[in-house]
């Protein structure tokens, strides 16, 4: 009996469980889904093993049951200014104030997810994993916190986890781990070559450049919803690779090793494998231990974060290779410093069903010139100057936290400045085609009317056929007075009220540091002013609105 199940163990995924099981409770805030999908991910392969594991939204968490966890997870996203996501607020809030419990008889692990190009990376996980370690929680392994790329992290964060708390739980060696198992289509992991249909400048002049980009999606069988985003894997700008290539010290006409694992020209791997943008504090420390540059040498012994961040602004790859020349043995070496060049999101800006087999953005383009050196954001001219001819990866990024309501009679409300319009073109489009007999009122805002009233034909057009009953926008620079959207909702603010007594659901899209920011401070004031609630009830309104999903957001 011995000898079979061990040679069965060869073949099967992990041992047989032993003991009773673990008890784990995960919680989870996310922003975009990323966090949500691994806790989920993590419980379902926990549930394959000796644990019972519950699993969260954190906003659906009855947080009086916080001390008596025996084993809590935490995976939680960051965005904006360092800030929690809308699911993670209340409990964040509540966690970091005086009213948390003592939790002795905890044991937590936490997974941050972040973007380290942003100044507070990961601080909404970080902030997370040293209250609960002053309440007195102990840990079941430290805080992991991922970039963009969390895939190998992640893996070995709940591997690490698992070992720990179930150390019988072992996966055999050559057999495939549920972490690993691929999903089958087109994925993140395995994007569709998709064609470009339709790829035209919305704005009519002015200095803004927003593009409205049409990709295939035919013979994919990727499927979306309206409020979904779009990856797209980006490349880069061959002369600026070129240059790059021109100023290494040596050999360049070589192959390097590739992310995925396989090998590739170094021309090929810098212009579709590897980050070329942005230069971070961790990429010139690795950069200054192979350059002579007392510049840099003293700007990585300061170790000051605002010098680092100074430095990078405006900076990219090249001007490291032009301006701090450094010692590379060969095309490994170099690649070995760089990080994979990522996909970027798009709010999806069509409604599948108005326009089937095919899916629509709305890209600001972005253009400036630093240092001397003329510069574009990678993906955002990839999409605007360099897809000609080239098929873009694309991927559905689902974003179960920005949906229209189940019923197409629910009132809208919609704010949407800048190419935060792409979801509510969506929206619109969708609300048309399904015969929602709800009204629909949207906020849009541009620098000027006159160049920048993207889709006004459609606007316009969905305002004489009854699908928009008011359309308001804000023109922030044709007058003296800066006017934005959420001077129009205050304006407006006994029929936005009116609105919103009446069931209306309100969504905002677009600029997570300032605009998202004003535009709910603005929610807040028409509820004290409107609803003669005071600060706190206002406060309450509006938690209760996130909580009845009647108040969603998709900001970046
Ligand atoms: P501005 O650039 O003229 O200041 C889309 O980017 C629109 O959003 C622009 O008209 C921009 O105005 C405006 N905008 C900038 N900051 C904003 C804020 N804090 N709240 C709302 N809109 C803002």
């Amino acid at each position: 009996e011995d000898f079979l199940s061990k040679a069965l163990a060869g073949v099967a995924i992990p041992s047989a469980p032993t003991g009773p099981a673990v008890p784990v409770t995960i919680l989870w805030g996310s922003q975009t889904g990323n966090a949500e999908g691994l806790a989920r991910k993590l419980g379902k392969r926990m549930k394959k093993g000796n644990f019972e594991p519950e699993i969260f939204d954190m906003a659906e968490y009855d947080r009086e049951r916080l001390p008596k966890e025996k084993n809590l997870l935490i995976i939680t996203s960051t965005y904006g200014d360092g800030e929690p996501p809308d699911n993670a607020a209340d409990l964040y809030e509540w966690i970091l104030s005086d009213a948390a419990p003592q939790l002795g008889d905890v044991s937590y692990s936490v997974l941050a997810l972040g973007d380290t190009s942003y100044p507070d990376f990961c601080k909404c996980g970080i902030d997370f994993d040293q209250r609960l370690a002053a309440l007195g929680a102990s840990k079941i392994q430290d805080r992991v916190d991922c970039d963009v790329d969390f895939d190998d992290e992640f893996k070995a964060w709940s591997e690490g986890v698992i070992g720990v708390l179930s150390p019988e739980f072992e996966v055999v060696p050559g057999a495939v781990s549920a972490l690993d198992q691929q999903e089958e289509g087109y994925s993140k992991k395995r994007p569709f070559p998709s064609t470009i249909l339709n790829n035209f400048n919305l704005n009519t002049g002015g200095a803004k450049e927003t593009h409205h980009v049409e990709l295939s999606l035919e013979g994919s069988e990727l499927v979306y919803e309206v409020g979904d985003a779009l990856g797209v894997v980006p490349a880069n700008p061959p002369e600026v690779v070129d240059e790059i290539l021109a100023n290494l010290p040596f050999k360049t006409d070589t192959e390097v090793p590739l992310p995925d694992g396989t090998e590739g020209p170094l021309r090929d791997a810098l212009i579709y494998s590897y980050d070329i943008g942005t230069i971070n504090k961790s990429l010139i420390q690795k950069w200054q231990e192979r350059s002579g540059s007392p510049f840099l040498r003293s700007l990585v012994e300061a170790d000051d974060k605002k010098a680092f961040e100074d430095f990078s602004w405006g900076r990219d790859l090249i001007d490291l290779v032009v301006d701090h020349p450094a010692d590379f043995a060969d095309g490994e070496d170099f690649v070995g410093i760089l990080k994979k060049l990522q996909p970027r999101l798009y709010s999806i800006a069509s409604s599948p069903n108005a326009h089937p087999g095919e899916v629509h953005l709305c890209v600001g383009i972005v253009r400036y010139e630093s240092h001397g050196r003329k510069r574009g954001g990678i993906c955002s001219t990839f999409l605007s100057d360099r897809s000609d001819g080239t098929t873009p990866g694309v991927f559905v990024h689902s974003n179960k936290a920005f949906r229209l309501p189940e019923s197409g009679d629910t009132p809208l409300i919609m704010v949407g400045p800048g190419t935060g319009i792409a979801p509510f073109r969506a929206f619109l489009e969708e609300r048309k085609i399904s015969g929602a007999k709800g009204a629909n009122w949207l906020f849009f805002g541009n620098p000027h009317q006159s160049t920048d009233f993207l889709y006004e034909d459609e606007l316009t057009a969905f305002k004489e056929d009854g699908t928009l009953q008011r359309l308001d926008l804000a023109w922030s620079r044709d007058q003296k007075q800066k006017v934005y959207v959420q001077n129009l909702m205050t304006e407006n603010g006994a029929e936005l009220w009116k609105w919103l007594g009446e069931g209306a659901a309100f969504y905002v899209c677009g600029d997570a540091s300032r605009m998202a920011k004003d535009v709910d401070a603005a929610l807040h004031e028409i509820a004290e002013k409107h609803g003669g609630m005071d600060a706190e009830a206002a406060a309450e309104f509006v938690k209760q609105l996130k909580k009845d999903k009647r108040y969603q957001r998709d900001v970046y």
